[in-house]
C-alpha cells in the first residue's frame, strides 16, 4: 500500500497536540501497562501453583498472590486504556484497519476478559474461608482464568502485529479476491515476540516476591520468617531463570523479524533493553538481605528495563511504518487545542498525583500495621485534598460544557 493512501486514512481533524508527545506518552504508558500485565500473569500463575502444590507455604503464597492478581488485573485494564488512546491517535490508519480486519476478536476481547475475571473471583470466593494452607477448591477456575487472560493478551498482540503489514491487508480482507467481511482475521501472530512479553512475568513477579519479603518482615506474628524466606527464594529463582528465558526469547524475536526490517535485530536499539535485563538477572545472583531496603531495587530495575523494551519496540514500529512504508507520523496535521491539552496534563499531575499518592500511602501503611491502621494528619490532609481536586475537576467539566453550549 503506497504512502499517500496511508496518509489519506488519517483523521482529517488532525491532532490536538504534537505527535512526538503522544508517541512518548504511548511508550511510557505501554511500559506501565505491560508491567501490570506481567505482574497480573505472574501472580495468577503463582495462584495456580498454590492451588496444586502440597507445600503449605506454596498454598499460602498462592492465596496471597491471588490478591495481587485481582488488583493488577484492574490496574492493567485501566492503564491499558492509555496506550490505546495514543496508538489510535498517531497510528490511526494502521490501528483501525487491524481492528476492522479482526473485529470479532476485538469485540470478543471484552467478553473473554470478563469471563477471565469472574473465574478468578470464583476461585477467590471458594477459597477465602478457612485455613490458608488447606487444599484449594475449584482449582480449575484459576487455570481457566489464566488461560483466558493469555487469550486476551494474544488478541492485543495480533492487533499490534497486523497493523505492521499494510502489504498483506488486501489479501486478508479478500483472500483470492473474494471479500470476507466477517472480521475473523487472527493473523501475524509472532510466537517469540508474544512469549517475550509474557515471560517477563517471571522476573517481574520474582522481584515482587523479594520486595514482599522485606515489606511484611515488620509483621512477624502474621508472616513468619520461614514463609517470607520461602517467598524470597522462589522470587530469586524466578528472577534469575526468568531473565535468562526472556533474553533467549528476545533473541528468537529479533532472529524472526519480518524480512523488511531483518536488520533491526543488529541495531543499537537492542542493547539498552538487553543491558537492563542482564542487570536485573545479575541482581538476582546476590539478593538483598530480608531486612534491606534494597529489596525494592529489583522492581525498579525491571520497570526501567521494561521501559527500554517499550522504547525499542516503538523504534521497531517506526522502522516499519515510517522507514519501510513512508508513513510520516511526525507530519500529522496539527489542530492545536490548548484547553484539552492543559486539562489532560493537569488531570494527570494534580488529580492523579494527589489521589494516587493518597491511596498508595494508605495501602502501604495499612499493610505494615498490626491491627487497624489510622492515618496520621498528613495522610488525612492528602485525602481531603484529593476529594477537593476531584470536585474542582467535575465543576470545571460542567462549566466548560455549559460555556461551549451557550456559544
Ligand atoms: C488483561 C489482559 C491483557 C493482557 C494479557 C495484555 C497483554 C498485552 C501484550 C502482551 C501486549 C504487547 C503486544 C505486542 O506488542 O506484541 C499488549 C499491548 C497492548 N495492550 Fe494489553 N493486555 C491485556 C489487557 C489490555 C486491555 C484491557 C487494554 C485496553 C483497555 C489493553 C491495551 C493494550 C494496547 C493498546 C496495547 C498496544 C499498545 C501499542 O501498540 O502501542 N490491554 N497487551
Amino acid at each position: 500500500m503506497d504512502a499517500q493512501t496511508l496518509m489519506a486514512l488519517r483523521d482529517p481533524a488532525g491532532l490536538p497536540f504534537f505527535p512526538e508527545v503522544f508517541m512518548g506518552l504511548g511508550v511510557l504508558t505501554f511500559a506501565l501497562h505491560i508491567f501490570a500485565v506481567q505482574l497480573m500473569l505472574g501472580a495468577s500463575g503463582l495462584a495456580v501453583y498454590g492451588a496444586f502444590t502440597p507445600n503449605p507455604h506454596g498454598r499460602r503464597l498462592g492465596l496471597a498472590m491471588l490478591d495481587v492478581a485481582k488488583v493488577s488485573v484492574s490496574v492493567a485494564i485501566v492503564i491499558g486504556v492509555a496506550p490505546l488512546l495514543f496508538v489510535q491517535v498517531i497510528y490511526d490508519p494502521f490501528w483501525y484497519t487491524a481492528n476492522v480486519l479482526s473485529a470479532r476478536w476485538v469485540m470478543a476481547f471484552i467478553l473473554i476478559l470478563i469471563v477471565a475475571y469472574l473465574a478468578m473471583y470464583l476461585f477467590y470466593f471458594r477459597n477465602t474461608q478457612g485455613d490458608a494452607q488447606a487444599p484449594r477448591r475449584s482449582a480449575w477456575a484459576i487455570v481457566v482464568s489464566v488461560v483466558l487472560l493469555l487469550v486476551v493478551g494474544s488478541i492485543m498482540h495480533v492487533l499490534t502485529r497486523e497493523m505492521l503489514f499494510p502489504e498483506d491487508w488486501k489479501g486478508w480482507y479478500a483472500p483470492d479476491g473474494v471479500i470476507d467481511a466477517s472480521g475473523d482475521n487472527y493473523k501475524a501472530f509472532a510466537p517469540f515476540r508474544f512469549a517475550f512479553f509474557i515471560a517477563m512475568a517471571l522476573p517481574v513477579t520474582g522481584a515482587w516476591l523479594i520486595a514482599m519479603r522485606h515489606y511484611f518482615a515488620v509483621r512477624p506474628n502474621r508472616y513468619p520468617a520461614t514463609y517470607l524466606d520461602f517467598a524470597g527464594r522462589l522470587g530469586r529463582t524466578m528472577m534469575l531463570g526468568g531473565t535468562a528465558l526472556v533474553i533467549l526469547l528476545g533473541i528468537g524475536w529479533m532472529a524472526t523479524l519480518p524480512e523488511k526490517v531483518a536488520g533491526f535485530g543488529a541495531s543499537v536499539w537492542v542493547w539498552p533493553p538487553l543491558l537492563g535485563l542482564l542487570l536485573a538477572g545479575g541482581m538476582a545472583l546476590k539478593p538483598p538481605a530480608r531486612d534491606s531496603a534494597g529489596s525494592y531495587l529489583g522492581l525498579v530495575v525491571l520497570l526501567v528495563a521494561g521501559l527500554l523494551v517499550a522504547i525499542s519496540r516503538e523504534a521497531l514500529r517506526y522502522a516499519i511504518l515510517v522507514g519501510e512504508h513512508g508513513y510520516q507520523v511526525f507530519d500529522y496535521p496539527l489542530n492545536m487545542d490548548w484547553y484539552s491539552t492543559v486539562l489532560f496534563f493537569a488531570t494527570f499531575a494534580i488529580v492523579g498525583g494527589l489521589t494516587l499518592t493518597y491511596l498508595i500511602a494508605v495501602v502501604w501503611n495499612a499493610g505494615r500495621t498490626e491491627g487497624v491502621y489510622t492515618p496520621g494528619p498528613v495522610v488525612d490532609r492528602l485525602g481531603t485534598l484529593s476529594i477537593g481536586a476531584i470536585l474542582v475537576w467535575i465543576l470545571q467539566f460542567f462549566a466548560i460544557g455549559f460555556y461551549v453550549w451557550m456559544q
